[in-house]
């Protein structure tokens, strides 16, 4: 992509113009310049081959995004990274790097790292998460408190590392997947810790949007329902697919794909009036 270019949101991915008024337009709007090196993502719990944020980060490579790819498996990010560095467009930059989101020595050294090798990150996701498929009476106190850490508190030490740079340089951009089962809880595979993790993730949405939104920081939520990953106790059967796809509209569960498509929207320039929003992303499921 030629450096003058900027990313407009169409069709469900980001699209470049390299129209030289709607530059300043997006300059004016969003206070940053938008060239290359704006558009840098960090994506937390990236590291699955099958996931949802492999999935964003693939889209996110193929646009000229430089990526950052965070996961507990160390490995695994760095694998990603890799395979993706091979398929980047132009002279955009893949990074693989451990972390561990409910640890923050753990995250402020992983996003060290990732500042040292990319420009300054211009756009968040988190995305790391576990599920917890046990009933309340049976659950434990530790197995309750490792929920939250990764999928809430983990949201919150990431955050809050990544979003002081937003705030100095006027930009950025925030998304938290949340899930259906805080709005339904529950119901496809996880149960009350997990459900009450990504309830929180709605409320801390909102309430960062209000802090950091004069400083040109929008912050949303998505909030998928049943998604074919790894995450709900392993690969999905084709009965248990069907089994989840019942209740939905569009008659089938969730792509990682279809949940990516909404994430780089959301990191686009072009979508700096929308925040503390959340999106369905569903098939309908929230209606049934
Ligand atoms: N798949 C679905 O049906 C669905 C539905 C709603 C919400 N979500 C949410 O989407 C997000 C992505 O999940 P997915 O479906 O792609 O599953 P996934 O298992 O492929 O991805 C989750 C990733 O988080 C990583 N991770 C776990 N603990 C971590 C930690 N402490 N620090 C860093 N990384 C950690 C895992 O290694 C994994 O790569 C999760 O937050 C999940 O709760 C998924």
């Amino acid at each position: 992509m030629p450096r003058s270019s900027a990313p407009v949101e169409g069709r469900g991915r980001c699209v470049r113009t390299s129209h030289t008024k709607k530059h300043e337009r997006i300059e004016r709007m969003s206070g940053i310049s938008p060239t290359e090196n704006a558009r840098v993502a960090l994506l937390t719990g990236a590291g699955s081959p099958r996931g949802i944020g492999r999935a964003t980060a693939d889209q996110l490579v193929r646009d000229g995004w430089n990526v950052a790819i965070l996961d507990i498996d160390g490995e695994a990010a760095q694998r990603a990274a890799d395979e993706l560095q091979s398929q980047a467009p132009n002279d955009n930059k893949v990074v693989g790097v451990r972390v561990d989101v409910s640890d923050p020595t753990s995250v402020d050294d992983a996003v060290a790292e990732v500042e040292h090798a990319l420009p300054p990150i211009t756009a968040l996701a988190n995305l790391a998460g576990i599920s917890s498929p046990t009933s309340f009476l049976e659950i434990s106190s530790k197995e309750w408190d490792r929920v939250l850490a990764v999928n809430l508190t983990g949201a919150f030490f990431v955050s809050q590392r990544v979003v002081r740079g937003m705030i100095d340089r006027r930009y950025g951009r925030i998304v938290n997947i949340s899930s259906i089962s805080a709005q339904r809880g529950g119901g496809t595979y996880s149960k009350v810790a997990y459900s009450a993790s990504k309830a929180g993730l709605l409320g801390f949405t909102r309430a960062l949007a209000r802090e950091v939104g004069e400083f040109g920081v929008t912050v949303n939520a998505v909030a998928p329902g049943p998604i074919d990953t790894d995450i709900m106790g392993g690969t999905l059967t084709a009965s248990r697919k069907a089994e989840l796809s019942e209740g939905t509209i569009m008659g089938r569960i969730g792509t990682p794909f279809d949940v990516a498509a909404l994430v780089c929207f959301l990191f686009g320039e072009s979508a700096g009036y929308i925040t503390a929003a959340t999106y369905d992303v569903n098939g309908g499921l929230q209606i049934s």
